[in-house]
């Protein structure tokens, strides 16, 4: 891998570009536990709504977020407890002004809930949670062969306008190997019968860098998604989290090899490529939209915005508030069950701290403005922050003009290197 930083004062030696990204900062281990402060009143203005439906049919092994295997009566325990949930906030925070610019259903596996249960929600968040009427994104994680024609044209009459489906491959055997419940046949089914239902946003999930991996099948699996048109793709470098299935199973030589971290790039520059040339430009370091189709709920984990989110293991923000739901469900369900708010873990953010987060988790946005995040935080840019951005541009990572900072080609390869260095982590 290339030193770029031995003629630097940066305290790191190797720039990493294994994507193993930063997802928050501060980081977790220093959120506290059961505050006394969970419950405490919040206003909602402009926000955005998740909800994490935390179950899927067959586990994959790449994959770390919060789910279990669904089992029977699953769907119904969830869907009793949300509406709980939704209850509790209600009582609890403030909306009256409260305005949802976007409402993302993922996890885990959202497709596995009920159409009615979709519609359900959706007239809760009209109702109570400042959903109004009009063009407001609304997508639905969809994963193949869980969801019809019949199921598609029924989420569409609820309000359903953006479906976004995990692809992840064209190539059967790459898919088996992430232990997919899924074929290749089901995917362009599903795409299809999203497509007939009449949706016209349609996004897909792609990885590169898996398992076995040949750059052919790479390019193959670029042009059959530039052909399905879709008006957003999402294709993520495949991280290996430390001592996680899939990271036993190839230390264990059960799986083949990922390629070499230069074939990763060249992965990383062809699809940016292909899809730059079929209309679909980059809003992040794995985003790619048509004009005016990028995904508002996707900006908004990034750009600074409050959000809302609900079901176990969700996170949300209310200014410089961070939190996450319990990832234990029998600690979800007693919270619940007692009024209480299911938070798990919970930060306040100190002003520094705040613009730290909004730097670094902004540059996954290729470009933020730091003045306006130095506005929103209240603290001030200063020497370590200038010094940094100095080296990072002498590094050929950033540009820095007036108050914006962007990730050059070249950095958005590093761009978890650049994402620690301003977390100072
Ligand atoms: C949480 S999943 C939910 C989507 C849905 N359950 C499915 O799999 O079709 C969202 C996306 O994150 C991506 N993802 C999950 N784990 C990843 C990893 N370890 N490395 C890269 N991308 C990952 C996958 O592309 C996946 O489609
Ligand atoms: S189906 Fe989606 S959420 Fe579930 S384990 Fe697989 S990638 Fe993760």
């Amino acid at each position: 891998m290339e030193n770029l930083v031995s003629n630097t004062s940066i305290a790191i030696d190797i720039l990493r570009d294994d994507g193993a990204f930063v997802f928050h900062h501060p980081p977790k281990f220093i959120w506290e536990r059961d505050s006394d402060s969970n419950n405490e009143p919040r206003n909602w203005y402009k926000y955005h709504f998740y909800l994490h439906v935390p179950f899927c049919r067959k586990i994959c092994n790449f994959c770390t977020f919060e789910r279990k295997q669904i089992r029977k009566g699953s769907i119904e325990w969830f869907s009793k407890l949300l509406d709980s949930e939704m209850n509790i906030y209600l009582q609890r925070d403030h909306f009256q002004e409260a305005n949802i610019e976007s409402v993302y259903l993922g996890g885990g596996t959202a497709s596995l809930l009920g159409n009615d249960v979709i519609d359900h929600i959706i007239l809760r968040l009209r109702q109570g949670f400042g959903l109004k009427k009009g063009n407001i994104e609304i997508t639905l994680e969809t994963e193949p062969g869980t969801k019809s024609l019949s199921d598609f044209e029924q989420i569409r009459k609820s309000g359903v306008n953006r479906i976004s489906i995990g692809a992840q491959a064209f190539d059967d055997q790459q898919l088996k190997w992430l232990n997919r419940s899924h074929s290749v046949r089901q995917t362009l089914n599903t795409i299809l019968a999203a497509k007939r239902a009449g949706f016209k946003n349609l996004h897909l999930d792609i990885m590169f860098g898996l398992p076995g991996q040949t750059m052919d099948q790479w390019k193959d699996t670029v042009q059959r998604t530039i052909e399905l048109e879709p008006t957003h793709v999402s294709a993520y470098p495949l991280i290996v989290f430390p001592d996680e299935l899939l990271d036993r199973s190839l230390k264990r030589n059960s799986l083949p090899s990922r390629p070499t971290s230069e074939k990763i790039n060249a992965m990383r520059e062809y699809v940016n490529e292909q899809l730059h040339g079929a209309g679909l430009f980059a809003y992040s370091t794995a985003e790619f939209a048509r004009p005016g189709f990028e995904c508002k709920y996707v900006k908004s984990t990034w750009d600074s915005s409050d959000y809302l989110g609900m079901g176990p293991g969700a996170y949300s923000r209310n200014g410089h508030i961070l939190w996450e739901n319990s990832v234990v469900h029998p600690n979800y369900e007693k919270k619940i069950i007692a009024g209480d708010k299911p938070i798990g873990k919970r930060h306040a953010m100190s002003p520094e701290d705040q613009l730290r987060r909004d730097i670094a988790m902004g540059l996954c946005l290729l470009e933020v403005d730091v003045n306006a995040l130095v506005q929103k935080s209240g603290a001030t840019f200063g020497g370590q922050f200038s010094k940094n951005c100095e080296e990072l541009v002498s590094l050929g990572l950033i540009s820095w003009k007036d108050s914006k900072i962007c990730l050059t080609k070249k950095g958005i390869r590093y761009a978890t290197y650049i994402m620690k260095l301003f977390t100072n982590r």
